[in-house]
């Protein structure tokens, strides 16, 4: 069932666990997500950023595609189609596409900006009943070409824009998107801490979920923290299993080369990975 991330993520706030985001490429990225969602019973949220966006033709593709898989797949636990990173722009485009869910990141322009657009979105978004992420305080490393400092987010910003009405508030917190960097100081559970105070009961999401240790992970949901999103993880697990299936020689041995094998053990990789995150973030059995 296509559901907006509302209760999803209040019930993760109230059970003191996280939904994991994990970003979408293709087809084989998403059944694999899906199915293992479905396996393990747990809610999902399906990230698309605006380039894997694009690389998939469009957003009403991914709509059509995400729908039809719903049915054919049988799948029954709730699963969130969400913008990752939405400029203005594309979050206008995929409220009109359908997705359920869209993040505005207005991280960048200057906080009255931010809540201006921000407020559009909402109004915008809830008419269609899609769930609102908005930013404060722009997450480190580079996604999409769109490249983050590493910012710690101010406390009052983040309660200004909290209480416009969106349904979760990405904050940084000294996370990075991508591999985080050997001398990387770790998560700021300090300022997490008065982010979260200030803001309560909003759901908070911690993007750059790749490569944070799990006590890391732990603590920052026991402080808020109800959606966690994972995107390079993925995308590691499923270049590692495709290139040992490649230099292994089997895409050149008999049926190997067909397109349905090839991909395959990259999809289990990323069945694996999920897996790996559901649990630690504790949604399985959470749907
Ligand atoms: P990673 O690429 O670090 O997994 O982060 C994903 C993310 O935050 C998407 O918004």
């Amino acid at each position: 069932m296509l559901v907006s991330a509302k209760e999803m993520l209040k019930k993760a706030k109230e059970g003191k666990y996280a939904v994991g985001q994990f970003n979408i490429n293709n087809l084989e990225w998403t059944k694999a997500i899906l199915q293992t969602a479905q396996e393990l019973n747990s809610p999902v949220i399906l990230g698309v950023s605006e380039g894997a966006g694009k690389y998939m033709t469009g957003y009403k593709t991914v709509v059509g595609m995400v729908k039809g898989m719903l049915e054919e797949l049988n799948i029954t636990v709730p699963v969130a189609l969400h913008l990752d990173h939405g400029s203005y722009e594309h979050a206008l485009k995929v409220i009109e596409a359908g997705f359920s869910s869209v993040m505005f990141d207005g991280s960048h322009y200057d906080i009255n900006e931010n809540i201006e657009k921000t407020k559009e979105i909402i109004k915008l978004a809830n008419e269609k009943g899609l769930s609102v992420e908005a930013e404060v305080g722009s997450i480190g490393g580079e996604e999409d070409g769109v490249i983050g400092n590493g910012e710690v987010a101010d406390v009052n910003e983040c309660k200004l824009i909290a209480e416009l009405g969106v349904d979760m508030l990405a904050a940084g917190i000294g996370n990075i998107h991508g591999k985080y960097p050997a001398n990387w100081a770790g998560l700021r559970f300090d300022v997490l801490e008065k982010i979260a105070e200030a803001t309560n009961p909003m759901p908070l999401v911690l993007h750059g979920g790749t490569g944070i240790p799990a006590d890391m992970i732990q603590k920052a949901i026991s402080l808020g923290v109800s959606k966690i999103n994972v995107n390079t993880e993925c995308q590691l697990s499923f270049a590692d299993a495709t290139r040992k299936y490649i230099e292994a020689g089997k895409d050149l041995e008999g049926k190997g080369f067909d397109p349905r094998k090839l991909l395959a053990p990259g999809a289990e990789a990323i069945k694996a990975t999920v897996k790996e995150k559901m649990e630690l973030f504790g949604s399985v059995n959470k749907a």
